[in-house]
């Protein structure tokens, strides 16, 4: 390997050449103690060297790692062969910028600060250095999408409101009318919109549900929710539909407001049965309600030392793919005469408990969790 002296490397791993000895093996050996992905490059962007940290970041064997170029493992290849050739060039001595880094095995980009460094004026060979932007920018594009729920559902609930205040009157001139007129036809008309004028009412009565503050009245036993469930769907789902409980007996209760949690494990059993209607006709479908405890266990922002987890699971089609992302969103529904509603509440509701509801979903077999965390 022609490796340069390091000495004038600058930026922020300047420090490290004072441990490098010119006759250890390769003059780079000491960067194997940095924590940040380092790597020697050529202006082609063959790597000559790659440090521990960038081994172990790719994933990849230092020997993979070393007959590949750099410039495939970045989103944008092109950017960073233009920056490397720019710095062997000598237009600068050093330069950064934000990439995203490919890995072999992972489906997400890893976004990373890039740091392009001349090693000496021969431009024959740059340094290469990755810092994966901290978990902060993570957490700010999270509380960002927060926001956004917030001010998603500020929207909902005054536009539910605004169609509320006027519902009654349309309602109740609809009815005054119905009495005026004599002909049946006519009072069929005014039927319509009594009927829809109600239907519209319940509507905005459950977008605006979520926003009822929970009744904490007392010790809440997850059991007790999960059977009431049960036998609210085996009532509504008389036949076909087998439901299989695996309760964790240890867990302990919990306070909260159990009419809440058991509209939330409802809502969520419910699109399970329906999303199982083929099943149902065939007689092998199946939903299980499972109940676990969870350790140390991170909700949003928060870590709990102890949770209880919910699976509610089916053998139905899965969840459809093109609304995957947006389930618990108002008014998404994958359903024919669906409102989009039960998702949302449930997410809510769980959420009024400090916990989450998450899903898992593929042909076959679809999770559904609901987390609450425990005293
Ligand atoms: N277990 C599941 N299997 C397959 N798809 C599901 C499952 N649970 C939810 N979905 C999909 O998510 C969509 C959204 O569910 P959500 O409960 O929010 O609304 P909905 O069931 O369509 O209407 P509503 O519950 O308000 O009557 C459903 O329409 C369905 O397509
Ligand atoms: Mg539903």
């Amino acid at each position: 390997m022609s490796a340069g002296r390091v000495d004038g490397a600058s930026g922020s791993i300047a420090a490290a050449p004072a441990a490098i000895s010119e006759d250890s093996a390769t003059p780079y050996a000491a960067f194997d103690h940095l924590a940040t992905m380092v790597a020697v490059v050529q202006a082609d962007g063959r790597c000559a060297f790659a440090n521990a940290a960038f081994e172990s970041g790719l994933g990849l064997s230092r020997r993979s790692v070393l007959r590949g170029v750099l410039f495939d493992w970045f989103v944008d290849g092109r950017a960073v062969a233009d920056t490397v050739a720019a710095v062997a060039r000598n237009d600068f001595s050093t330069s950064r910028f934000e990439g995203l880094l490919r890995r072999p095995g992972h489906a997400e980009a890893l976004p990373v600060h890039v740091i392009v460094n001349q090693i000496d004026r021969s431009g024959e060979q740059v340094i290469v250095e990755l810092v994966e932007i901290e978990q902060q920018t993570r957490q700010d594009r999270e509380e960002r999408v927060l926001d956004q729920v917030q001010a998603n559902k500020e929207l909902i609930r005054n536009l539910a409101h605004e169609i509320k205040n006027p519902l009654g009157g349309i309602r109740g001139a609809a009815q005054l009318l119905g009495m005026e007129v004599q002909s049946k036809d006519l009072t069929e008309y005014t039927q319509v919109i009594i009927h829809e004028a109600d239907r519209l009412q319940a509507l905005v009565d459950r977008l605006l549900a979520p926003h009822r503050k929970p009744h904490v009245v007392g010790d809440v036993n997850i059991h007790e929710v999960c059977e009431r469930v049960r036998s609210l769907i085996l009532a509504e789902f008389a036949r076909g539909l087998r439901v299989e409980r695996d309760y964790d007996a240890s867990l302990p209760e919990f306070r909260g407001d159990r009419e809440q949690l058991i509209q939330a494990v409802l809502n969520v059993a419910q699109n399970a049965a329906q999303a199982l209607a083929e099943r149902i006709a065939v007689g092998d479908a199946r939903l299980t309600l499972r109940t676990r405890v969870a350790r140390q266990v991170t909700i949003g922002k928060h870590r709990w030392r102890l949770a209880l987890e919910l699976h509610i699971e089916d053998n139905g089609p899965g969840v459809p793919q093109d609304i995957r992302d947006r389930i618990f969103y108002p008014l998404v529904s994958g359903r024919e005469g669906g409102s989009g509603l039960g998702l949302t509440l449930a997410q809510t509701f769980v959420q009024q408990h400090q916990g989450a509801v998450e899903f898992e979903s593929e042909p076959g077999h679809t999770i559904f969790k609901i987390v609450i965390p425990l005293p």
